[in-house]
């Protein structure tokens, strides 16, 4: 396993720690959740919870691979723990988060759980968040009109052959340095035919777990 990896693992693991035997657990997207979700079945965790809410048909795919039932958000209520990643993470545990596409069921599924614990090898840590484009999620038809609004903000691309798992496209806005990630998630959030911003600011994780090769450390706001 290369050493971001290995980081990835580490994180992953730290958050088995947060895993509740028979409650329903949020589960998010990606490379290290993956991970996360493996180390599950490895640790013989999966039995013991009574099941999840994924936040994406890959994850929920994996998921029922190792057994664990998916249920709808709609009808487990409030959850305990959401464990996700990120793409960028600062010191208030605010996040970039959509690399992956998924970033509202995502954005759901962390507002319905009472603790979000975040998992990221070192390489996410960032002083300002932004360097990392910002993913949107926009109502096809709004494309052209959204892109337009986006200009006073930053450089906005679509991101070319991707439609989320709800039948959107993703426009990442380049060229950012978010030093108020509240305000701006706020004015992206009124633009008309955004479905949702990768910016977790309003809703920060709970609890970062930042993995290295040789191990992992918990960070709280
Ligand atoms: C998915 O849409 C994203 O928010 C992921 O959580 C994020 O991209 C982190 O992915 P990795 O764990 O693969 O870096």
């Amino acid at each position: 396993m290369n050493p971001q990896d290995l980081a990835k693992r580490q994180a992953a693991e730290a958050a088995l720690a947060y895993v509740e035997p028979g409650e329903v657990l949020g589960v998010g997207t990606g490379s290290t959740v993956n991970l996360f979700i493996d180390l599950l079945a490895e640790k013989k965790l999966a039995q013991d919870v009574k099941g999840a809410v994924s936040s994406s048909n890959a994850s929920t795919e994996r998921l029922k691979k190792i057994g664990i039932p998916v249920l709808d958000l709609n009808k487990t209520g409030t959850l305990s723990i959401y464990v996700d990643g990120a793409d960028e993470a600062n010191k208030h545990l605010q996040l970039i988060k959509g690399g992956g596409a998924a970033l509202t069921r995502e954005k759901i599924v962390a507002a319905a759980s009472r603790k979000f614990v975040c998992i990221v090898d070192q390489s996410k840590q960032v002083d300002v968040l932004g360097k990392f484009p910002l993913p949107i999620e926009v109502i096809p038809m709004a494309q052209s009109y959204v892109g337009r609004e986006l200009v006073r903000f930053g450089t906005p691309v679509l991101r070319e052959g991707v439609v989320t798992d709800n039948g959107n496209v993703i426009i990442d806005l380049h060229g950012l340095n978010i030093v108020d990630p509240v305000k701006l998630e706020t004015e992206i959030n009124l633009i008309t035919g955004v479905v949702c911003v990768g910016l977790f600011a309003r809703r920060p994780a709970d609890v970062l777990i930042v993995g290295t090769p040789d191990g992992a450390r918990t960070l709280k706001p």
